[in-house]
């Protein structure tokens, strides 16, 4: 069995003063809190039992937000990331909570949209030894984890905001790893700025020739939303799909019910308490089996 992780920890003092009381990943991506964008992904791939990491302020609006994950369909438990002491450390985190599954992590801030995708995930689903990651080319791949590639192509290697960037393609925040994934985020120290790297986790797979990369290509969109243009440009992105097509981009009510997760009861209970809003009324259309 996978489990997932979502990581929703960090101060996101970039975001100041709009995080300084609430945390980034429930401000509104469109029409809904960002951390339903990542959690829909995750659902997409399958996956039920899901643990929430936060920072140790946040918790409480989470929990109220998304409960225990039943009206999803899911099991949702929730963690505390005391310091940001960086993405692997969520493995040590929720050590206990593995115990001998694998699990895909993805960060809280990372949006993926795309019919493709759920090839991909099943790819990775399937893949139950070592480790799969999601390569996306960049303009910018400065900012990320970016991917050495070989003649043929293959990945050799992973390099953390690296200066001078040996290719465009970048790591994305979703990532999925078998049970050696917790002996390996105790294998690695900090890093210079003091921080677990899941790139060092990474480099580590790698080593072994464990590693595979699925290359998101044309027609897939993904957007790391760290600023406040990124944010809005998701907004956008979302706004301009959803309107054009009236289809909902990341809603996990709808998600669960195609996948027969929960019931028309438990659907039209949703959409009930958010009848007033736009959302509500689309969870109804859902029911009406549109
Ligand atoms: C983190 C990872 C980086 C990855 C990125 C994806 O960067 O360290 O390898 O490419 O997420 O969003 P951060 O968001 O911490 O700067």
């Amino acid at each position: 069995m996978r489990k997932g992780i979502i990581l929703s920890g960090g101060m996101g003092t970039r975001l100041y003063p709009c995080t300084e009381v609430i945390s980034k990943q429930l401000l509104p991506v469109y029409d809904k809190p960002l951390v339903y964008y990542p959690l829909s992904t995750l659902m997409l791939a399958g996956i039920r039992d899901i643990m929430i990491i936060n920072s140790p302020n946040d918790s409480d609006p989470f929990q109220r937000l998304l409960k225990d994950g039943s009206q999803f369909g899911l099991n949702i438990t929730y963690s505390v990331q005391h310091e940001p002491r960086g993405i692997a450390e969520c493995f040590r985190i929720a050590e206990k909570w593995i115990g001998d599954d694998d699990v895909a992590l993805i960060l809280g801030d990372n949006i993926f949209y795309g019919n493709d995708l759920i090839n991909r995930f099943n790819r990775a689903t399937w893949n139950t030894s070592g480790a799969t990651l999601f390569a996306y080319h960049v303009n910018d791949p400065e900012r990320f984890g970016v991917l050495e590639l070989n003649e043929f192509n293959d990945p050799i290697d992973v390099h953390e905001k690296p200066k001078d960037p040996p290719s465009s393609y970048a790591v994305t925040g979703l990532y999925f790893y078998d049970n050696k994934v917790v002996d390996y985020a105790y294998q690695i120290s900090p890093s210079a700025r003091g921080e677990l790297e899941i790139t060092d986790i990474n480099k580590l797979y790698m080593k072994n020739h464990d590693c595979k990369v699925e290359f998101l290509n044309r027609g897939i969109a993904w957007i790391d939303t760290g600023t406040f243009e990124s944010l809005s440009e998701a907004s956008t992105f979302v706004g301009t799909v959803q309107r054009r097509t009236g289809m909902m981009i990341a809603c996990p009510e709808e998600i669960a019910f195609k996948q027969s997760w929960i019931t028309e009861e438990t659907l039209l209970k949703s959409a009930e308490q958010y009848k007033k809003s736009d959302y509500g009324k689309y969870l109804f259309k859902i029911a009406r089996g549109f």
